[in-house]
């Protein structure tokens, strides 16, 4: 098994490109069912293992979803034959439950398995059930599967939300976009990943109005057909490579990061006493000297911090100056990193949703173990602060999310690897410092603007 190695204390420099944003893409691909005519062209689509389960999926489904060129992908759903979508694929994500109301909203009838997804808490599907319901279907689960009827169709409803869900907000829109009527969900969620979506289906001739508000409405229309639609950048990568300038002292400008999806990331920041500046082009994130200073989170839904940059926020706190702490609101468990960046060294404990941070001075590389995409992601930026060699299992979460991770942060100096040993060379060096590190690495001199 693969796992990341990292030898630290080098500060990341450079410039860095962003991936199309993993969530949205998700939901554009799920969004993509209820297109009966016509090709979708997505464009910065990222290459990461949700993607191409997802294609799988679609794929089963019998729809076309090929990639042209890198990062381009064409879905053809107009011959789309197949209601069921197997149990493999979606237990191995939780976004692809989505699959379900536009399955049944084109063809009356839907069968879809229970999904599975990270490890971060209880992740129920009722908000997603009841919402389908009060659009006219029947649903019943059995033997792991809910089985959904509507043989008239769905229709307008209104939905209201007990709390903010971004995966019931656009699996309900894209049920909706072909729903007789006009369909309200209030309590709606806001993310910039449902704002993207409803660009979407309106991009495929739906009837989207509110996105990004609580209060969204959709007016149903008798049907959709594929459309060419860019995914904007993923504003959780944006933070991790904003917290990998952070964490390092370095001074990274993270291209076409777009500000008004990062300003409680930008706050956070500039209150740990980095600089942060944006231009046309992007953002920069530089240290201004010393160490960085404690701060608390809390994360909550948009336009509060995200939950899924908490984990990697965590691991700079870990070496501020001060006690900081996180609370998360929108899981119930996700702080099972904590314990691993203890193994680091790290002061943490968790009270219940918190996590107290008290900062130390210096991290020492270790073994840790990721448990979830951004846990994993959180202890590779540790392992780059830190001194001496890390290993990092959880690959496979990694791969998840995020699109060529390693090489981005080779580019801006860093030094890691993924292996299934670390070499001879690197094992002597993680007493001394990584100093004998074999990974020729790339580092970028391109001049950063002011
Ligand atoms: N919830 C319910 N019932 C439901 C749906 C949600 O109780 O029917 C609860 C969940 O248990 C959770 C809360 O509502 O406590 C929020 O869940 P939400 O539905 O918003 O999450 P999601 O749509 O399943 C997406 C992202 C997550 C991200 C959350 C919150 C995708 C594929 N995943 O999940 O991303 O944390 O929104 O922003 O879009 C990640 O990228 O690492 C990740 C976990």
């Amino acid at each position: 098994m693969e796992k990341i190695f990292t030898v630290g204390e080098r500060p990341l420099n450079g410039e860095v490109a962003l991936s199309g944003r993993k969530n949205a893409t998700l939901a554009i691909l799920a969004a993509a069912l209820v297109a009966d005519s016509g090709q979708n062209v997505l464009s910065n689509v990222p290459q990461i293992s949700d993607v191409r389960v997802m294609t799988e999926i679609l794929a089963g489904l019998g729809v076309h979803a090929r990639f042209a060129g890198k990062n381009t992908l064409i879905v053809d759903s107009t011959g789309m034959h197949s209601t069921r979508a197997p149990y493999e694929l979606i237990t191995k994500m939780r976004a692809s439950f989505s699959v379900l109301g536009p399955i049944l909203a084109r063809f009356g009838t839907a069968s879809v398995a229970l999904p599975g997804g990270c490890d971060i808490g209880a992740r129920p599907v009722d908000f997603h059930l009841k919402g389908l319901e009060l659009m006219g279907a029947k649903i019943e689960v059995e033997h792991g599967f809910v089985e959904a009827s509507a043989p008239n169709g769905l229709h307008g409803a209104k939905i209201l939300f007990d709390r903010s869900s971004v995966g019931a907000t656009t699996h309900l829109m894209a049920a909706a976009a072909l729903a007789k009527g006009t369909t309200q969900i209030l309590n709606a969620a806001a993310e910039p990943d449902v704002v993207t979506c409803a660009g979407f289906i309106n991009a495929m001739g739906g009837k989207v109005r509110g996105a990004g508000t609580r209060s969204i409405e959709i007016e149903g229309v008798p049907s959709l057909r594929g459309a060419a639609f860019a995914v904007e950048t993923d504003r959780i990568e944006a933070g991790t490579f904003a917290v990998a300038a952070a964490i390092t002292g370095g001074d990274v400008y993270i291209r076409d990061a777009v500000e008004d999806h990062l300003a409680p990331v930008v706050l956070k920041l500039e209150e740990m006493g980095m600089f942060v500046s944006f231009d046309a082009g992007g953002m920069r994130v530089r240290t201004v000297g010393g160490r960085l200073k404690a701060v608390n989170i809390e994360a909550s839904p948009h336009p509060g911090f995200p939950t899924d940059l908490q984990p990697i926020f965590a691991a700079a706190l870990a070496l501020a100056d001060g006690t900081s702490v996180i609370t998360e609101t929108v899981y119930e468990r996700r702080f099972k990193y904590v314990d691993e960046l203890a193994r680091m060294g790290a002061d943490t404990k968790t009270n219940g949703n918190a996590a107290v941070i008290h900062g130390v001075e210096r991290l020492s590389g270790a073994p840790t173990a990721g448990t979830d995409l951004r846990a994993t992601a959180a202890l590779v930026l540790a392992g780059l602060a830190a001194q001496g060699m890390s290993e990092i299992s959880g690959v496979q979460y990694l791969d998840r999310g995020y699109e060529d991770f390693e090489a981005k942060l080779q580019s801006l100096g860093g030094n890691v690897w993924r292996a299934a040993q670390p070499s001879k060379e690197a094992g002597a060096s993680s007493s001394d410092g990584g100093s004998a590190v074999p990974i020729a690495q790339k580092t970028s001199n391109i001049p950063l603007g002011s």
